[in-house]
């Protein structure tokens, strides 16, 4: 009986060290992959390619809480969105704004390489941006970078 009491106590033991590492492990593994950098996406709610591009950010590490209105008119005054750059969803990470289907791996250099921005925009709704693709089809297009000051430069182009 007390050589069984032992053995039992032992396994649990060994179990509770077993648990531990295995934690260990998990929190390791899971600190190599960056957590998910949250943002805010103001869309209508009848927008189909607002909906892709929120897929399109959440596949490409970011975690989008998606807030849906009407009329977007007034976010997009309060964000600074100049008129010419103005697309479907406006949307807010970190201290920057992104409107429209600007590709997730530029929001993630923006992010990374802090300039003096507002924000980057995709004017329009451009086929083959991310969200918008249909198909094969892909249209260049510029992704935009505007000032506080309203002064426009090209970030990036696709
Ligand atoms: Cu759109
Ligand atoms: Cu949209």
């Amino acid at each position: 009986m007390k050589r069984r009491e032992f053995l039992g106590s032992f396994a649990l033991a060994t179990a509770g060290i077993a648990l531990v590492s295995r934690s260990g492990f998990a929190t390791q593994a899971g600190a190599a992959k960056a957590a998910p950098i949250p943002m805010t996406v103001y869309k209508s709610p009848s927008c189909g390619c607002c909906k892709e591009w929120v897929t399109h950010a959440q596949k490409n590490g970011f975690a989008p809480k998606v807030v849906d209105m009407q009329d977007l008119t007034q976010v997009k005054k309060d964000a600074g969105v100049p008129g010419e750059l103005e697309s479907c969803h406006t949307v807010l990470v970190g201290s920057y704004v992104v409107e429209g289907h600007v590709p997730a791996d530029l929001v993630h250099k923006m992010l990374k390489e802090k300039p003096a921005i507002v924000g980057l925009a995709v004017a329009g709704m451009v086929v083959g941006s991310p969200g918008m693709e249909q198909g094969n089809q892909k249209q260049p297009y510029e992704v935009t970078a505007w000032t506080k000051a309203g002064k426009t430069s090209v970030y990036a182009r696709r």
